[in-house]
């Protein structure tokens, strides 16, 4: 599996996946980084280890569109199966999300769907919160509001700042995002091995580089349901059946 990363700035998850990425057992591999401003810290991360970056600014595009048309393409070019936003400060559209046929993820520094959006240090400190933490989760048209992945929770200290506890759930975040793509990716395998078999099953010849599909949660606890209600039904079909040739066996002695 090939990630693109989208970085803004600093690029400290950037760093943290690259780190994780180069141990055998993980399951993906990152692939290009794309920032969209040219002074982006994170941009080193990836030069010193030769990973494909590209700071493509929108101020270069007529429009929005056009914009993100062209990180597509760069996408494509570079085969990616995953999009993972990690300080990406630009609210991708309706059209991007739309038009690229893989996971996007987000990485966000609170308990969503708590403190949405942005300066979420300073307001959970001044709501007086116990806990606060980090999310990573599948990005949907609205900001900060797709299915959660993985959640990392720290306790809000009694003289906390907003700087202490950024410190804080930024260790987390490293955490965090490595483990959303463990499972994401055991997700899109598991959900393409499925329907490989199904096309097998008919008879129609499966594409020999299957495109990643978006991992619906839904249509997971569909077959989910579906499995189960088969596997009641199968179980009890037996107990009758034992019932009727027991019966039968009873009468005919
Ligand atoms: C992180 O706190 C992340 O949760 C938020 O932006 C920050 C990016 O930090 N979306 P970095 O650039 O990865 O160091």
């Amino acid at each position: 599996m090939k990630i693109a990363v989208f970085i803004s700035g600093r690029g400290s998850n950037l760093k943290a996946l690259i780190d994780s990425a180069k141990a055998k057992a993980f399951p993906a591999e990152i692939a290009l980084v794309v920032s969209n401003k040219a002074t982006a810290g994170g941009l080193s991360y990836a030069a010193e280890e030769n990973i494909p970056h590209f700071a493509v600014s929108p101020k270069d595009y007529p429009d929005k569109q056009t914009y993100e048309a062209a990180i597509i393409e760069l996408l494509s070019a570079h085969q990616i199966d995953i999009v993972c936003l990690a300080g990406f400060m630009k609210l991708l559209s309706p059209y991007f999300i739309g038009h690229f046929h893989g996971p996007i993820l987000n990485i966000h520094p609170s308990l969503l769907p708590a403190y949405k959006g942005l300066h979420t240090h300073e307001r959970v400190i001044v709501a007086g919160e116990e806990y606060s933490g980090c999310t990573v989760h599948h990005v949907t048209e609205d900001m900060d509001a797709g299915p959660i992945i993985v959640q990392k929770k720290v306790k809000v200290s009694k003289n906390e700042t907003p700087d202490t506890l950024a410190a804080k759930i930024l260790k987390k975040e490293h955490q965090a995002y490595a483990q959303a793509i463990r499972i994401v990716v055991s997700e899109l395998k598991a959900y393409t091995s499925q329907t490989t078999t199904k096309n097998e099953e008919e008879n129609i010849m499966a594409s020999p580089t299957p495109t990643p599909t978006k991992v619906d949660p839904e249509e997971i606890q569909r077959y989910q349901l579906t499995w189960t209600r088969f596997t009641v039904i199968s179980k009890y079909s037996i107990i009758f059946i034992a019932l009727v040739l027991v019966i039968m066996a009873l009468t005919l002695l």
